[in-house]
């Protein structure tokens, strides 16, 4: 196995962390990695907000589900799907074109939505492998989308541009078990898509079990079938199409 896979299959999400402080340097490797990964048409339509500021960080976390480590992570990153600046781009290039005499910027295309948002997930996965590579670890926070428009007013986000994840940085103070992930039958298909084997669901949802037996103490086992009913049963952030809408986004 290479160094690459190694680290690849050691993944796992880091939410306790040491008060060591992220250099400008390695921050610098962060960000390069960030913008290194493959963007759509080369439209590279997100933007990263680095929340430094202590207070911003302490309504952040309230706003992202009062998640601790929102607050006391060395480094948090927010990822945006930003379509803002081509739009901007789009009309400052209108004036200068013989050709199209208008700027060529539709607002709320579906498609450009999905751009940016893939965008910024891409763009979020290399930052944390890069990170990973670094001795540091971290974790994404889906729930920055749990009050979207707070958080767009607190970091002043225009309009066509919404966070999609935040991301929590630093060098562990932790050492989590891997997660052993579905088995691969049940994911990757050949030719054609397969409904879920339900035997090799059956035997996942054992070890998944087993898993969080071992890592809460006995407190949970949940099966992976029973985290993801769960999951469904609880919040589902159904404010996101407004707020996309509210926003300039998905509007056709
Ligand atoms: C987009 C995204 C959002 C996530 N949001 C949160 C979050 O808000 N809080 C959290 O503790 N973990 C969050 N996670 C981490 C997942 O729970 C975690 O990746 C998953 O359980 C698999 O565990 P692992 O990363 O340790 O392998 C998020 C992961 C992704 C990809």
């Amino acid at each position: 196995m290479n160094p690459t896979l190694e680290l690849l299959y050691a993944h796992r999400s880091i939410r306790k962390f040491t008060n060591q402080r992220v250099s400008d340097e390695t921050v610098n490797h962060i960000i390069k990695a960030a913008q290194s990964a493959s963007t759509s048409s080369f439209l590279q339509a997100y933007s990263i907000i680095d929340v430094s500021d202590p207070a911003l960080r302490s309504k952040l976390r309230v706003l992202c589900g009062d998640q601790e480590y929102v607050e006391n992570a060395p480094l948090f990153l927010v990822f945006c799907g930003d379509l803002h600046r081509l739009k901007t781009v789009c009309d400052l290039e209108a004036d200068k074109h013989v050709t199209y005499t208008q700027s060529t910027y539709e607002s709320g295309l579906t498609e450009s939505f999905i751009i940016a948002t893939i965008d910024a997930a891409l763009a979020g996965q290399n930052a944390l492998l890069a990170a990973e590579s670094m001795g540091m670890g971290g974790v994404y926070i889906g729930g920055i989308r749990n009050n979207p428009k707070e958080v767009s007013d607190l970091l002043y986000l225009p309009d066509e541009v919404y966070p999609v994840f935040g991301l929590c940085l630093g060098y562990p103070d932790q050492d989590p078990l891997v997660k052993e992930r579905l088995p691969q039958e049940i994911v990757y298909h050949t030719n054609r898509y397969a409904s879920v084997d339900e035997a090799s669901l059956e035997s996942y949802d054992k070890r998944i079990s087993a898993y969080y037996h071992t890592r809460t103490d006995g407190k949970i086992d949940d099966t992976w079938s029973k985290s993801v009913f769960k999951k469904f049963a609880g919040e589902k952030r159904e404010h996101m199409m407004t707020f996309l809408q509210s926003k300039g986004f998905i509007k056709r």
